[in-house]
């Protein structure tokens, strides 16, 4: 469903969560488009699990929009979200119109994301709905600042940096943002903001009480076996099937097994 007064609608909190996975390509979206799932997040964590880097940052607007045309038409009828990349919105509020425009006009997702709870991120989403683009914002652990942060680290602890993300929170909300990621948080302070908040929150790592829950596909489906943070439920181990379908392939061909007669023309 496209409909994103449906799919984050603020009459769902309390009721119904929300479910929202990322995606980056075009054969695990058609996967996704048989699934239930309520929302699909193009993130930019495609430059960690795709790209290899060891954060966003080197991720460009060019690249996200051809991972998320792939989506796209991978997943033709689910409600798309898609990252704006670091230093695609941060530098003007033209700049940040030119970007959301093309991430729109040229992948056909349903909305735009950014980080971030600035005077000028707030006038970014008043001015992007005004224009006609939806926006999702994302505070908490912003991944595209995790060179502040000083490391991939818990926001939002103590008193001041708390009413800090709380009154962020509500400042995007004011502005227009439909919806908000909310990373890395403690328990308590995502579900004080989602009892706060008019809009739907969209957690990982921020406790069970937010309105929905996002998580890295390739991280809810156990690709890396090495990578187990305390948010993370693996529900599934694509790590060992894809390590042994890949094993018995090499085996069989050394074998003379495959391909034999039912795999030959
Ligand atoms: O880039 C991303 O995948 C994200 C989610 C982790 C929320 O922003």
């Amino acid at each position: 469903m496209r409909n994103v007064h449906k799919v984050y609608s603020p009459e769902k909190k309390g009721k119904e969560k929300i479910s929202v996975v990322t995606c980056y390509d075009y054969s695990f979206a058609k996967i996704l488009s048989e699934t239930d799932v309520d929302s699909i997040l193009v993130g930019d964590s495609l430059g960690m699990v795709i790209q290899g880097n060891t954060s966003t940052l080197p991720v460009t607007l060019d690249e996200m929009i051809y991972h998320t045309k792939a989506v796209r038409r991978g997943a033709p009828d689910k409600f798309i979200v898609a990252d704006l990349p670091f230093l695609s919105y941060q530098t003007s509020i033209e700049e940040g119109i030119r970007s959301a425009g093309r991430m729109m006009k040229e992948t056909d997702c349903d909305a735009v994301k950014i980080e971030g709870g600035s005077d000028f991120i707030c006038e970014l989403i008043s001015i992007l709905k005004q224009i006609g683009v939806p926006v999702m914002g994302h505070l908490g652990l912003t991944p595209q600042s995790v060179h502040v942060f000083g490391g991939h680290k818990i926001q939002g602890k103590g008193e001041e940096s708390s009413a800090k993300l709380l009154r962020e929170a509500e400042a995007i909300s004011e502005a227009g943002a439909f919806s908000m990621v909310l990373e890395m948080i403690p328990a308590e302070l995502g579900k004080k903001a989602s009892l706060e908040l008019g809009v739907p929150t969209i957690g990982i790592g921020a406790g069970p009480d937010c309105d929905g829950q996002v998580l890295v596909l390739y991280d809810l489906l156990g690709l890396d076996a090495n990578f187990q943070p305390k948010f993370l439920k693996k529900f599934a181990d694509l790590h060992s099937i894809v390590k042994n379908a890949v094993g018995n392939f090499h085996k069989e061909i050394k074998s003379e097994e495959f391909p034999g007669k039912d795999h030959s023309f």
